[in-house]
């Protein structure tokens, strides 16, 4: 037998695992220590109280002979679907709600979507990057090719003509950047893609914290469903990190190689894949509709309030960061040179504060450091109160 040796090219362990046990040891080895936690991404504040109220309905109706469901609608529920494409159309980006497919992680589809493809593909990946995208085009033995953002390009690298790719992957607003391309520079990418007959993946897990007039997805730009897939996700925007609910967009008009990519995607999901609980879908259901849309904008301003903490305190300190505006991580700069985890060292141990190394997104990050503005309010500012002790 033979196993997949594309897993030997990976690093032992994924960046937010080894972060996990980084932290498990430390607080292990210093139990008085109150650590406060920036690293990972993840959620502090309670469902919205209209995702509740439609959970706990749907609870009583499982329990009822004449309103239980079994098995769910293949792609996800038409009422779920019809949410997801309502709240793209009112954007200005004209999706059916049959190019829907309802998921449990942008994490998993962004990885899963690879199925469709065969193996061999080059891959234009930014770098730095959410790094799934990266671990899982190693796995399936792609080659990877990167476009490097740097403080020039403001961490928003444009395609180069004179680089081949197949399939090729957008973040934006970018985990860890926070960077948010334009119209005009998303409109560069489409071309780009569409003359090199690739496929953008497009992932928007965090295009609710868009402020400014930026796009929230490639859909408004035009050309895009000739050339482009979409992830989204409640994780951040609804509190669904562990609550699960997410969606992939593909256009029905999506050609290549001579197949229809929206085709291909529906045989995977049938094949590979159950749906999300009737439950859940009805909560995510409700946080689409105008009062859950409410509901979250008040949590989406909580953490950006945080994320204005950060980034004064980093500005305070004379250090150069992104993000922080449109997004919910703040970038920064590793002062004195520092590489990327020894400032994560320095920071756990001399303040007590878990930050994302940047150098863990890719090797264009070494020397950056990410702060994520999901903690709560009180600890955000502790944290920053900390973080100006050390280095001010
Ligand atoms: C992150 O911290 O980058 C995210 O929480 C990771 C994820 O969404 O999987």
């Amino acid at each position: 037998m033979k196993v997949n040796k594309n897993y030997a090219n990976l690093k032992e362990s994924y960046l937010f695992a080894t972060i996990g046990k980084k932290v498990r040891e430390y607080t292990a080895a210093n139990p008085d220590k109150s650590v406060i936690r920036m690293g990972i991404g993840d959620v502090t504040r309670p469902l919205a109280p209209a995702v509740i109220g439609a959970m706990q309905k749907a609870v009583s109706e499982m329990g009822v002979a004449e309103t239980f469901r079994g098995y769910g609608d293949d792609y996800g529920y038409d009422f779920l679907r019809t949410a997801i494409s309502d709240y793209y159309n009112k954007k200005g980006a004209e999706i059916s709600s049959a190019e829907v497919f309802v998921s449990d992680g942008a994490k998993s589809d962004v990885a899963n979507i690879l199925d469709i493809f065969a193996s061999g593909n080059t891959v234009l990946v930014p770098d730095p990057v959410y790094p799934v995208y990266v671990d899982t085009n190693i796995m399936a033995g792609n080659k990877i090719v990167y476009a490097s953002g740097n403080i020039e390009n403001n961490f928003l690298p444009m395609p180069d003509e004179n680089v081949q790719a197949d399939i090729i992957y957008i973040c934006s607003p970018n985990n860890p950047t926070g960077a948010v391309y334009s119209a005009e520079q998303l409109k560069k990418w489409v071309d780009y893609a569409t003359a090199q007959n690739a496929v953008i993946l497009y992932d928007s897990a965090y295009e609710a914290f868009i402020c400014e007039d930026l796009p929230t997805s490639i859909f408004q730009i035009e050309g895009a469903k000739n050339c482009a897939i979409e992830f989204g996700s409640l994780s951040k925007s609804a509190g669904f990190t562990g609550t699960r609910c997410a969606y992939t967009i593909v256009p029905t008009e999506l050609e290549r190689d001579g197949m229809n990519l929206h085709k291909l995607w529906s045989r995977r999901q049938n094949t590979k894949y159950n749906q999300l609980p009737y439950i859940i879908q009805r909560g995510a259901e409700a946080a689409l509709l105008p009062e859950g849309l409410a509901q979250s904008k008040t949590d989406i301003d909580y953490y950006m309030q945080n994320a204005k903490t950060i980034s004064d305190a980093i500005s305070e300190l004379g250090i150069w960061f992104s993000g922080g505006k449109n997004a919910p991580y703040v970038w920064l700069k590793c002062p004195n040179n520092l590489k990327s985890w020894d400032f994560f060292d320095l920071l756990l141990e001399k303040a007590n504060v878990v930050g994302t190394p940047g150098a863990g997104f890719g090797s264009q990050g070494e020397g950056f450091l990410r702060l994520s503005a999901f903690a709560n309010h009180e600890n955000t500012v502790l944290a920053m109160k900390r973080v100006k002790d050390i280095l001010g």
